[in-house]
């Protein structure tokens, strides 16, 4: 089973500091949070004032004396009431329309921050990370916070100041009994809503995280469509998607079985205080102490308190909920970047183009050493290849030049500088690769060349992607230059997508070239004239080379051979095959499997 990544943190309390974090984003739109404010008062006033115009509607009506003809109809009041029922909609719309802007920038703002936090996140992070469940956590906590925005200002705080105004009334009006009665009640609901939402939060947070892990499967699975398809696996797969579903489902059932709990205990307060509400307005009336408006102005007042607050339960829930989701998303966005520059990180500077590695050990788990002491330099101009068995860490030595990690021991310099001392950008920018998996952008082939260097002129492209021997296959597309790609490129053959890397070095052009195994993919032939070409290119820049197909590197400068992480012999192709070692057997086996392939 795949472990969570937030694993159910029970009881544990939401993090009511999470507002202030979202402060900043309120001040951006100053006048626009207040005169919506403002519409919020207007809004509440004329709520305030409904009742009372009801009340003289009902007391005039009941004075007036119905056996004549003439019935006195306060008009003035019916018109009145109807006024402040329309100001009272429509502030609060305006109220809406006002704040939506600002809620909208402030989640777009943090949409950019956390897309260029997770761009700045280091790349374990990133082979760590499950796309699918990440997502989920992403768009929960940048809708929480648009919810939490709009309700804490519009809701939790309009809510209580209605309800003070509303007991002030009442006590000012009607004596001590009726404020009592809302009083007691509004604290009963409040107290009996946050002990039961903060029971419930357990439910919620399992739900979120049965719907990261289902999401999380469902990505992976589709990711791997072909393999399922390979391996005839797709009972299995719904078998597990479906076991993840069940999870989801127990934690549906559990969450709505305490809703259901919570509404119940909500409705139960709600309902003592309008009986005991009406009972002692009803025998107030009947004892002559109180009008039939009275009557009609309590009802309205204690219906008009409890239908927010009702709404306040579930507001708190939610608020909780968003709680939750946000500190998810403020968790990610708390993760520090492994590899970060120094505070004033200087540009790196190639003058020549000398890489030096000394000393260098590496590992990706402490428990797990892949290099050891590997020393080696290449001179400015110079082609270094490096050999040797699968796994043996030549790909990591690329990793370690690009600085997606950093040595653990030892240190690689260009031109003299330290790479961990220079700026990250400007040492990526000065290195370019043709990886040994290709992975491209959902995109045309044009494009995905032209993202080498977005600055480049379609000429250029065009030139590059003839460089790399792209264009003959280009040319035979139906939608030439525009063909999509498909996603990661897999629409593309192993040997095209190779060349589309080649195409997108070429354009780059840095001072320092990457090969990783640049040319595994093509058949000798197209390998032959590619070489050529690449020859062409690295001339004048140093180069790291990286094959299995010693053929490919016999005029290196320098080859290294690499066993278990380390560099077991060095030397050009002449010393090294006079030398007997390892590079000399590699070299006989790889001769005699060619010599017996049938030409
Ligand atoms: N992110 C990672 N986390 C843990 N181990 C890793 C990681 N990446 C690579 N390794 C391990 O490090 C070792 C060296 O990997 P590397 O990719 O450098 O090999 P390589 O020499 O390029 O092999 P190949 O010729 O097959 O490409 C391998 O045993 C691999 O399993
Ligand atoms: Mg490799």
């Amino acid at each position: 089973m795949r472990r969570n990544r937030f694993p159910v943190e029970q009881d544990q309390d939401v993090n009511w500091r999470i507002f202030l974090q979202l402060l900043p984003y309120l001040s951006e739109f100053r006048v626009r949070v207040m005169l919506a404010l403002l519409c919020l008062v207007g809004a509440k006033l004329a709520s305030v004032g409904m009742p009372f115009a009801l009340k003289h509607v009902v007391d005039d009506l009941d004075l007036a004396d119905t056996t004549t003809a003439m019935v006195a109809v306060p008009v003035a009041l019916i018109i009145a009431y109807g006024l402040l029922r329309l100001f009272n909609v429509i502030f609060g719309e305006i109220r809406d329309a006002l704040f939506g802007r600002v809620t909208e920038r402030a989640m777009r703002r943090l949409g950019l921050k956390v897309f260029e936090h997770l761009h700045r996140l280091d790349l374990a992070f990133h082979l760590d990370r499950q796309t699918g469940g990440l997502s989920r956590d992403i768009e929960r906590g940048t809708s929480g916070i648009s919810f939490l925005m709009r309700f804490m200002i519009f809701n939790i705080v309009p809510t209580l100041l209605e309800i003070a105004m509303v007991v002030g009334i009442l006590l000012y009006q009607y004596g001590v009994g009726f404020a009592t009665i809302i009083l007691s009640s509004v604290i009963t609901y409040v107290w009996f809503s946050v002990k039961a939402t903060n029971w419930r939060t357990r439910f919620v947070r399992e739900v979120n995280q049965a719907d990261s892990t289902t999401n999380t499967r469902a990505i992976d699975s589709l990711l791997n469509y072909e393999t399922v398809k390979y391996f005839n696996n797709e009972a299995f797969e719904a078998k597990r998607y479906d076991e993840d579903l069940a999870t989801w489902e127990e934690a549906r059932r559990k969450n709505r079985l305490s809703l259901f709990a919570l509404n119940g205990g909500q409705a139960l307060v709600i309902a003592c205080a309008m009986t005991a509400m009406m009972w002692l307005a009803a025998n107030n009336v009947a004892e002559g102490r109180m009008t039939l408006g009275d009557f009609v102005l309590i009802n309205a007042f204690t219906m008009q308190i409890f239908m927010p607050l009702n709404f306040l339960g579930f507001v708190y829930r939610e608020i909780r909920g968003s709680l939750a989701n946000i500190e998810n998303l403020f968790k990610l966005l708390k993760q520090q970047p492994k590899i970060e520059d120094a505070a004033d990180a200087p540009q790196l500077k190639v003058s020549q183009g000398r890489i030096e590695f000394q000393d260098v050990s590496f590992d990706y788990r402490a428990d797990r050493p892949i290099l050891q002491d590997v020393s080696f330099s290449i001179e400015p101009g110079q082609k270094v290849a490096v050999v040797g068995e699968s796994g043996a860490g030549k790909s990591t030595l690329v990793k370690l030049l690009f600085r997606f990690y950093d040595v653990s021991q030892g240190k690689i310099l260009i031109d003299g500088q330290d790479i961990r001392n220079v700026d990250q950008h400007s040492l990526r920018k000065a290195i370019g690769i043709v990886p040994q998996d290709t992975v491209l952008f959902n995109d045309s082939i044009l494009e995905n060349v032209h993202y080498a260097r977005p600055s480049a002129t379609e000429e250029e492209v065009k030139e590059a992607i003839r460089l790399a021997h792209l264009e003959h296959f280009v040319q035979s597309l139906p939608d030439g230059y525009n063909t999509k790609v498909g996603e990661r490129g897999l629409k593309l053959s192993g040997g095209e997508k190779q060349r589309v890397a080649i195409a997108r070095a070429i354009l780059k052009r840095p001072p320092i070239m990457v090969f990783d195994e640049a040319t595994s993919s093509l058949d000798s032939q197209s390998e032959g004239s590619i070489l050529r070409a690449l020859r062409e290119i690295a001339k004048g820049h140093s180069s790291l080379v990286i094959a299995h197909r010693l053929s490919t590197v016999q005029d290196a400068d320098k080859i290294l051979v690499m066993r278990q992480g380390r560099i077991v012999e060095q030397g050009d192709h002449r010393s090294l095959l006079t030398a007997r070692g390892v590079y000399a057997g590699l070299w006989q086996s790889q001769q005699q499997q060619r010599d017996e392939e049938p030409s």
